[in-house]
């Protein structure tokens, strides 16, 4: 198989597809890979490393599409790199469609094949191609929080932890998933006062059982939301139903319940948000206010750390993409995980939430395959 590694064009976005650890996986198989020039510089892997491995190095990205059938990414294609997929590609990247009829208009149109890495479903329900970067955003947002409070910043002028004497501040963490409970984590290490809310009462049980004591559990109910809502200064939104647009849980009316000056960051922005005033921001310009609320809503938050988030996500991804590259799409008929992220095939929808949140029709995916 012909692998190709774009350089990735979303503002900010530093993170590669394939580490030169990886590519070298695909040559010993025999398998050929072309990579963009300086696709890896922040990462520190330069086009040297990558030769090293066995790569060819292109100068842009049209002579890596040129170059490849099956294309490896991290975020979603952008317009100029709609444009260069043809029927033959298979692009493996992360694609959050369903709040983005856009990109699903020029997927189909450009009639490839879009495996998503955030659908892609272990047979025990989780998520093995999210939760690296899950991990990293979790983690992250505490740290994001922790700048967003000081008054410099525009916030309330509050440590997460108080001192001695001072109270803390509240966290609370909407989802009880990846991301969340590395959230709650950090907050909780960092010394703050946190609440999780998830629907799932396993969930609420299994971070109890972690933090014992050092975290308050509650059920996604409107009133539990309304009442930690008024009292928290960090709410962090990391809320998922999977392929489906982010249930919004925080309308604008409830903003004025809040205190002022108190920071939101919605890590679950790349499916749509659960705050009703989320929209994507980049890392170029983070934060937004509505109501006196600071909002942060990168939409790709571990490109803030490419080097810790690249080799995660590599080392997930790897046995899939190495499956693709030996197999082509016939490794989806007998891997239901990853047939899972099979989103779009020669211009069918083929994956129910994403199909239902564009509204339009669902072909699955077997018969999308032909089998
Ligand atoms: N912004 C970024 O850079 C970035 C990076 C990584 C992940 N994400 C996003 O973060 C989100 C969370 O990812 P994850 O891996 O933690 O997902 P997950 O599936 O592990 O966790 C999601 C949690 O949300 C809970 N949930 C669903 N509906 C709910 C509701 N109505 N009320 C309360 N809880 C509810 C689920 O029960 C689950 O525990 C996803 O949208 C993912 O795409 C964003």
């Amino acid at each position: 198989m012909k692998l190709g590694v774009p350089k990735e064009i979303k503002t900010h976005e530093y993170r590669v597809g394939l580490t030169p650890e990886s590519v070298r996986e695909f040559v010993a198989r025999g398998h050929e890979v072309a990579v963009e020039s300086s696709a890896g510089a922040a990462i520190g892997a330069d086009d040297d490393a990558y030769r090293q491995a066995g790569a060819t190095v292109l100068p842009d990205a049209a002579a890596v599409f040129d170059a490849a059938d099956l294309i490896v990414k991290v975020k979603e294609p952008q317009a100029s790199e709609l444009a260069m997929l043809r029927p033959r590609h298979v692009l493996f990247t992360y694609l959050h469609l369903a709040p983005d009829p856009e990109q699903a208009a020029g997927l189909i149109a450009a009639g490839c094949a879009a495996i998503a890495y955030e659908t892609v479903v272990a047979s025990d329900g989780s998520l093995p191609l999210l939760a690296p970067m899950s991990e990293v955003a979790g983690r992250l947002s505490i740290t994001v929080a922790g700048n967003l409070m000081m008054r410099n910043a525009g916030g309330r002028g509050m440590l997460l932890g108080g001192v001695a004497g001072v109270p803390p501040a509240r966290v609370l963490v909407l989802g009880a998933g990846v991301a969340g409970v590395q959230a709650v984590r950090m907050a909780a290490g960092a010394g703050a006062e946190v609440t999780v809310v998830d629907r799932m009462l396993p969930r609420l049980r299994a971070i109890e059982a972690q933090l014992p004591g050092r975290v308050r559990t509650r059920p996604s109910t409107h009133a539990a939301i309304d009442e930690e809502l008024a009292q928290a200064d960090v709410v962090i939104g990391a809320v998922l139903v999977t392929g489906a647009a982010t249930p919004r849980l925080v309308t604008r009316e409830m903003l004025a319940t809040m205190k002022q000056r108190s920071v939101l960051i919605d890590i679950s922005i790349d499916q749509g948000g659960c705050f009703e005033t989320s929209r994507p921001t980049t890392h170029a310009e983070p934060t937004f206010e509505v109501d006196d609320v600071i909002h942060y809503c990168v939409a790709n938050m571990p490109g803030a750390v490419p080097r810790t988030s690249s080799h995660a996500l590599n080392l997930a991804t790897l046995p899939f993409a190495l499956a693709l590259a030996d197999r082509g799409l016939d490794a989806l008929r007998d891997d239901a995980a990853l047939r899972a992220g099979l989103n779009v095939l020669a211009g069918q929808i083929t994956h129910p939430m994403v199909a239902s949140a564009l509204g339009r029709e669902y072909v699955e995916p077997l018969r999308a395959l032909g089998a």
